[in-house]
């Protein structure tokens, strides 16, 4: 079964052609970084203007680059939840007139679930159930994966989320957007232990993230610096600040895959290209023979094929969307 995705829930459009959720034929990824850079970060309008102009010719490019028409797809797939809205709505809108123009059936996908689904085209073995992190610009979850299409929240931040608290450090730094990918180059070679951050502890759920402290943590030290007219290592600072992230990060995972005794976790969404965080969960994940399975790093951030992998599965469980769909920003992805 063929199925041609769209994803434009941020700053990417991407189209993609996937085979039975495993193989991809063609993946294009259109990405807005360097006109939002000059802001420092996302800007919603014109990620939504910049969908509309790309959309057409990215999907044209993802059909012809598998050898493929528009008659020759048995499903479309679109990222309809949760992301900018005016960007979402311009995926949901295009994916619908195919729909529509093609009578082919159109499945709605929920953009973490995707972010999930990266390891199924980069390990074609692996299937649920696991326990999964996933951490991207907007959100830290640690979800439990009982089937293609069952997840449960069992942690999640209470404010902001790990991708959000690199992209923070890296511009109170100076760093340009995107932040987070900046923080992790300059870091290399950095010395994780010069500078301290708070490990906050958060009542009510061992599993539960906050890195609000730690992004004031860091915006404090870097004015203080300035006042007192000292330099801050930045490599230094970022050595040190990713490592108290992903010591948050890693930390609830491995309780939680403890207790609910899961012997698979998989690493999703943007953050999960992190050199320290694979390099950490790999080696705490060995220690303990716990399997681990991140995507590949072209599957890390946005893009399509993982649209289209979860769309495989969403549409094998029924989840079909008649035209009425609409486009929804913020949504669970239980
Ligand atoms: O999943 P994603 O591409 O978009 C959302 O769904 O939000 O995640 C984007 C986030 C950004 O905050 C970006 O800075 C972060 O992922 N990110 C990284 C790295 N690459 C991307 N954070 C730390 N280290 C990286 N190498
Ligand atoms: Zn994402």
């Amino acid at each position: 079964m063929k199925i041609l995705a769209i994803e434009s829930s941020c700053d990417e459009t991407a189209a993609a052609v996937v085979e039975d959720g495993r193989k991809v034929l063609s993946s294009i990824i259109a990405s807005q970084v360097e006109e939002h850079k000059i802001y420092g970060g996302v800007v919603p309008e014109i990620a939504s203007r910049r969908h509309v102009e790309a959309v057409c010719g990215i999907t044209d490019e993802a059909l012809a680059q598998a050898g493929c028409k528009l008659s020759d797809i048995d499903a479309i797939a679109v990222t309809y939840a949760p992301g900018l809205i005016g960007a979402l709505l311009v995926g949901v809108n295009f994916a619908k007139g195919l729909s529509y123009a093609g009578n082919i059936p159109l499945v709605p996908v929920h953009h973490l679930r995707s972010h999930i689904a990266a390891s199924y085209l980069t390990y074609p073995g692996l299937e649920p159930p696991f326990l999964a992190l996933v951490v991207s610009g907007g959100h830290s979850h640690i979800v439990n994966v009982s089937s293609y299409t069952d997840f449960k929240v069992i942690g999640k931040t209470r404010d902001d989320a790990a991708g959000e608290a690199m992209d923070k450090a890296a511009r109170t730094v100076g760093l340009p957007y995107p932040g987070g990918v900046n923080l992790d180059r300059i870091a290399k070679g950095g010395n994780p232990k010069a500078y301290r951050f708070p490990h906050p502890h958060v009542d009510g759920s061992d599993y539960d993230f906050s890195f609000s402290g730690m992004k004031t943590a860091v915006i404090n030290l870097v004015h203080n610096a300035e006042q007192k007219g000292e330099k801050i290592n930045v490599p230094d600072l970022g050595a040190s600040y990713i490592n108290a992230v992903v010591d948050c990060l890693e930390k609830n995972t491995l309780l939680a895959a403890d207790r609910l005794s899961s012997r698979k976790i998989v690493l999703a969404g943007g953050v999960s290209a992190n050199s320290v965080l694979r390099e950490r969960m790999t080696k705490a994940c060995s220690d303990r023979g716990i399997e681990l399975y991140m995507p590949e790093l072209s599957l890390c951030g946005d893009n399509a094929a993982m649209v289209g992998s979860q769309g495989f599965y969403e549409f094998k469980a029924g989840n079909i969307a008649d035209l009425s769909l609409n486009a929804v920003a913020s949504l669970t992805i239980e």
